[in-house]
Order: structure tokens, then sequence, then C-alpha cells
């Protein structure tokens, strides 16, 4: 494993083994299902497993170099599952370490899906789930730790007003009080967010968005520490999640590129979002590397950099409006997911139980893509103009 390698290297050879790849540069896409053995002894003495040829579940070159590549991003990470997409990597995670009787403390801001499987699939199996505002300290979360909680998840930034966790003091906290930790890190990458590192004991990724990056591929990724990544396989495996090889290999043909498309994703976004922050009818930005953003202190002193996916609140209005200043829009795509090339918007509606700011108007979510930012700024000016 290559931990010593800087990471724009490691995005380079990650996972490009030579007995997978041959002569070729890349490793092969290969399809398939069952796996032929010489003989029975062959196959009674196999077991699945990274470079263990087993059973189409378990994956075979095409897949397993996209896990290494991914293990060797995440310093003190053990290993890498893969799932046929993100919420699927959400869903395995959360199933692998909970059992029933348990209690989870979810992040409030979190990805509406993920909320949803807690509120209504983990309820029927008898795990219970409490929210927790986004800014809580280490110290209140761990005043709400009752004896039947089990695990803490994050999600920093949250989805859709991006609030930035303290996501070291938590993970210590809870590693002291024997309570497992996963991060949904999607919006960073661990190029701008070791999570691992920074003691979470689960990392999740929908790699359909930035790894991907293209808007053409479902995926997502489960990268843990020696303490869980063992169970959090087996738990992939025991529910049937796979990753496609298709999808596997175009996700290993993005990481290639991811460090230099966040870098444009993140310069675009930050050149919108500054002329956006200083317009009259901008109430205030939601965006980590902003002074308005909740949690804004923790990007800073966390963080490598910032994505190219952020809201912000429109002055006076309603979701009407706001509504009709989307739809006028012409240069940005109306549709779910992010992280690929091109830039979208949707209008941001988020669910609150345990936290409510008031973020001063009606909320919108642009994904900057790698467009001319110019151009993107002329249309936001359009629209803007006639709104409300
Ligand atoms: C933060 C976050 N996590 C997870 C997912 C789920 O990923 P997928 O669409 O691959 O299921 C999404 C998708 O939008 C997301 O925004």
């Amino acid at each position: 494993m290559a931990q010593d390698k800087k990471l724009d290297t490691k995005l380079v050879s990650g996972g490009r083994r030579t007995q997978w790849r041959g002569k070729l540069v890349n490793p092969p896409v290969d399809r398939g299902s069952t796996i032929l053995f010489d003989d029975v002894a062959e196959l009674r003495a196999a077991a699945p497993g990274l470079g263990k040829y087993y059973y189409g579940l378990h994956g075979w070159p095409t897949q397993w170099a996209l896990a290494e590549a991914l293990t060797e991003l995440e310093p003190g990470a053990a290993g890498t599952a893969l799932t046929e997409t993100g919420l699927a990597a959400v869903t395995a995670a959360l199933t692998a370490v909970l059992e029933t009787g348990d209690e989870l403390l979810m992040v409030d801001s979190v990805y509406g899906p993920t909320r949803r499987f807690c509120d209504v699939v983990l309820k029927r199996f008898g795990i219970s789930t409490r929210y927790y505002d986004p800014l809580a300290t280490a110290d209140e979360l761990g005043a709400m730790l009752a004896d039947k909680t089990r695990a803490i998840f994050l999600e920093s930034p949250g989805s859709q007003t991006f609030e930035v966790q303290d996501v070291p003091g938590i993970c210590a906290m809870a590693k002291r009080r024997g309570i497992v930790t996963l991060l949904d890190n999607t919006w960073a990458t661990p190029l701008l967010f070791p999570a691992i590192s920074h003691g979470v004991d689960i990392s999740i990724q929908a790699l359909s968005k930035y790894v991907g990056g293209h808007s053409d591929l479902l995926l997502g990724s489960i990268t843990a520490n020696a303490e869980w990544y063992e169970r959090v396989q087996r738990a992939t495996w025991d529910f049937g999640h796979a990753a496609a090889p298709d999808d596997a290999w175009l996700a290993s043909r993005g990481l290639r590129t991811l460090s230099v498309r966040l870098k444009r994703h993140e310069e675009n976004a930050l050149e919108v979002a500054r002329w956006l922050a200083d317009q009259p009818k901008v109430a205030r930005m939601l965006h980590p590397a902003f002074e308005s953003c909740r949690g804004h202190d923790y990007w800073k002193r966390d963080f490598n950099g910032s994505a190219g996916l952020f809201s912000f609140a429109l002055k006076g209005g309603d979701s009407d409006a706001r509504d009709r200043f989307v739809d006028k829009l012409e240069m940005f795509g109306i549709g779910y997911s992010w992280g690929g090339f091109e830039s979208l918007v949707t209008p941001a509606d988020p669910v609150r139980t345990a936290s409510n700011p008031d973020w001063g108007g009606p909320l919108v979510r642009l994904q900057i893509g790698l467009e001319d930012p110019d151009e993107l700024i002329a249309d936001l000016a359009r629209a803007l103009e006639a709104y409300p």
C-alpha cells in the first residue's frame, strides 16, 4: 500500500497492479458472474476478498482496482467495500453496525433518502433514530448519548444547507465512549477531507458524484478502519451489494482526474458564489468557505479546500417566486445528483426536526460545473433581474 505517496500520485497509480492490468495502462473492464475453479479442492479452499477470485458478487480486478485505489487515498484505512449506489453504501454501512434495540444519532442536515431509511426501514427493524443539530459540539453530543446509543452518523457539510461539523471532536468523544462513527464524505472526497485520519471509523462516498464526475454512473463506497472493515465488507456481501463492472471501471477512470476537476469546480464555484454574495437580492450564502455558513470555522480548520456544490438564500419572495427563478436559468440543468462536469440547479427545501435556522429566504442549490464561470454568472444575473 502506497501510504507514503502524495495524493496526486496516489490518484494516478492507485489500484494499477501489474497482475491486474497486464501490459495495459488501465485495469480492464471484465464482465462475469461465475468464477471457474480447477477442481473441487480449489473451490472448497476459496474465500472471497481483495485479490481472491470467488464469485461475481465479490468482484475481480475491475472492482478490486477501484477499491484498492480508494483505500490508498485514506491514511489509516484498512479497506473499501463497493456498492451499486451511494445510497446503498449508506444503508449497508448502517446495517453493518446497528442491531435491533440500538439507537442511532443522526445529523439533522443529512441527505433526504438517508433520513427516510432511518425513519422508515431502521424503525421497522426496531432501531430508533434521534436527530441532532449539525452544530452540536462534542460535549453536547456526549450529553445526548444513552445506554442504547450505538452509532453517530455525520454528514459534513450537510445536504442542501452545508453546515460543517466538528468531525474530529465528535469522533474523539465517540471513541472514548465506545460509539462507532460514520461519515457521508461525498462532498469533500478524501482529497478535501481524509476522514479516517480525522478519527472517523467508516467513511462513505457516493462515487456517482465527483469520483465518477460525468453524470454517467451510479456507485458507492465504504472505506473503514481496521476495527470495522471486515464487518462492513461482510455486510455488503450478506445483502448482495455489488459494483457493476462498467460503473467500477468508469469510476477508476474518473479517479485519475479527480484532483484537477475538483480544483476547477472549486475555483468556478467560488467565483460564482462571490458574485452572488454581492447581489442585493441574495440574503445569505450557504457555502462552507463563506463566514455566513454555519460551521465555517470547522471548515477552515479541517478541510483542504471546497467543492462545487453550495446553496444560497434569495431575499424576500416565496418558494413559488424561487421556482420561477430556477426555471429562468438557461445554463443550469434542473435535476438531482451533482459532481458532474455540467452545472445544475435545484430548489432546496430542507426537512429539519432538531434544528430550525432562519435562512433568510427560499433556498436554491447550485452545482457549479466546468463551464466558463462568467457565462454562468451572466445567466444568474438575467434570472435574478426578473426576481421576485
Ligand atoms: C450527500 C449524498 N450522499 C449520498 C447520495 C446518494 O448517492 P447515489 O445517488 O449514488 O445513490 C447522494 C445523492 O445525491 C448525496 O447527495
